[in-house]
């Protein structure tokens, strides 16, 4: 992936040469990867879980049909159209000087992917850590109090919390130095249909667990008594952060696509498979939540504390637990590649730096990051901003600012600035079974949205989200 970031200096978007994606499929699945990630498995259940299932898995949908969808093939136009990344798009649509008030787009991106890269990487962490009990000790014959006291001895314990925190950031270093080459993601698009065969198979054993239907319930019933402005907020947080949204990794992907892919087709599959992963997920937790006695509102922990108790009780348990966490954790690594990307490709284009130096400086700015995030479990668990934790601020500030902030610039951008005839085309391009008329009705449907409904709704959920 970042080797086609490094091609997007290849300029002018129609002669983009060697830099594209070879295949429909290849887009799909590099589209795909890049939103499948610990979001879908680790934080959606969480946030799901924290906003009262049902209500928050719609307010979810309803988030990404008109704002998700709608945003992602904003961020395609502008990247498939200027074959550039997303620092230097907008001014190379709307000249230099307009252009720097939109790159804050840019510059908010670019904090947001180091804010991201810091919590995510300590989760990464503890997903090699359980990748490595699951083959030691194993988790078989522990009970929710047991995993419950696992999973705290482990993240307050500086030295483990820190040190799985460093190991991941190692092994993304490694690859990052390297340059992505081919290899990173076609070991993806390997691993990423092994891991949803291996969800398919824990939601077919979720699904015969005594506490089923009352999991089920619990995702699948809505009880609008739990919606607030808050929740409203998190459930548009999570759809951004699902999608990659809002801070321009899209915008550099799709410079890369060739001008014969179905932008809106594609940003409804991944849209659509981006949510079956994360129902899916749901599907997992919950009813083992409800069978083994744990806690649905158990935050960042919840995954960490409730897939051991259904290894442990499974055949093979050891087996699966290994495979799953490991997978998990190239699926994170896919995802914190192209989140370092952004600050690479813009410290090597921009600022002129090598390779080498923009990686190093990334390397850094991750370790402080993830240090922090990885002790804001432990010892500087004291250190609260409206009572957030350093890792838990960094997640909000992020995603639930900087991420709809930066997709409602993306989306006015789109709707009111760029000219219609191009996001007509851009639209409308590859398109084969669908008849004129037809695509003239959804390009109207997406440039109202992008207008009109993404850019409201995205103020109102967040003035409101923020005052509650
Ligand atoms: N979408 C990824 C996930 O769900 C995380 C991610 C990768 C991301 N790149 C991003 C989030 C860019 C926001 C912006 O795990």
């Amino acid at each position: 992936m970042a080797q086609r970031n490094g091609g997007g200096k290849r300029g002018d978007g129609k002669m983009r040469g060697g830099g594209q994606f070879a295949t429909r499929m290849g887009v799909v699945a590099v589209t795909v990867g890049s939103a499948v990630g610990l979001g879908n498995i680790w934080r959606f259940p969480f946030e799901a879980g924290a906003g009262g299932g049902g209500a928050f898995l719609l307010l979810n949908v309803i988030m990404v049909l008109v704002v998700g969808v709608p945003v992602v093939c904003a961020e395609f136009i502008i990247g498939r159209h200027t074959g550039a990344s997303a620092t230097s798009a907008f001014r190379k649509l709307v000249g230099e000087r307009r252009g720097r008030i939109w790159g804050l787009v840019g510059a908010s991106g670019l904090l947001a992917s180091v804010l991201i890269l810091g919590f995510y990487s300590v989760v990464a962490g503890w997903t090699l850590e359980y990748a490595v009990t699951a083959a030691g000790e194993g988790f078989g014959g522990k009970n929710a109090a047991d995993l419950h006291e696992r999973f705290g001895a482990m993240s307050a314990d500086p030295l483990r919390a820190v040190g799985w925190t460093l190991a991941f950031l190692v092994i993304n270093y490694a690859v990052l130095r390297r340059g992505v080459e081919k290899g990173i993601e076609r070991m993806a698009n390997v691993l990423m249909p092994l891991l949803f065969l291996i969800l398919a198979a824990f939601c077919v054993n979720s699904l015969l667990l005594p506490g089923t239907g009352e999991g089920l319930r619990f995702l699948f019933e809505p009880d609008f008594s739990k919606i607030t402005p808050r929740v409203v907020l998190s459930a548009m947080g999570q759809a951004f952060f699902s999608l990659s949204l809002g801070l321009g990794c899209l915008i550099t992907y799709s410079s890369y696509f060739p001008k014969n892919v179905p932008l809106v087709r594609t940003a409804s599959m991944t849209a659509g498979l981006d949510l079956l992963v994360a129902v899916m997920a749901g599907v997992v937790i919950f009813p083992a939540v409800f069978t083994f006695g744990q806690e649905v509102a158990a935050g960042p922990r919840l995954v960490f504390e409730v897939l051991p108790s259904i290894f442990g009780g499974m055949p093979g348990g050891r087996v699966w637990g290994v495979l799953f966490f490991l997978l998990l954790a190239m699926a994170s690594l896919t995802s914190t590649v192209s989140m370092s990307e952004i600050s690479i490709a813009w410290l090597t284009r921009e600022k002129g730096m090598s390779r080498r130096k923009a990686v190093n400086v990334n390397m850094a700015v991750a370790t402080v990051l993830g240090v922090m995030c990885a002790l804001s479990f432990g010892c500087i668990n004291g250190w609260r901003v409206c009572d957030l934790t350093v890792f838990e601020l960094f997640d909000f500030v992020a995603s639930n600012v900087l991420l709809p902030l930066g997709g409602m610039m993306i989306s006015v951008f789109v709707g009111w600035v760029l000219s219609r005839g191009v996001v007509r085309s851009e639209l409308i391009q590859g398109t084969v079974h669908r008849s004129g008329k037809q695509m003239g009705c959804v390009v109207s449907a997406i440039v109202f949205c992008l207008r009109w409904v993404a850019p409201v709704c995205i103020a109102i959920v967040f003035v409101a989200g923020l005052i509650d």
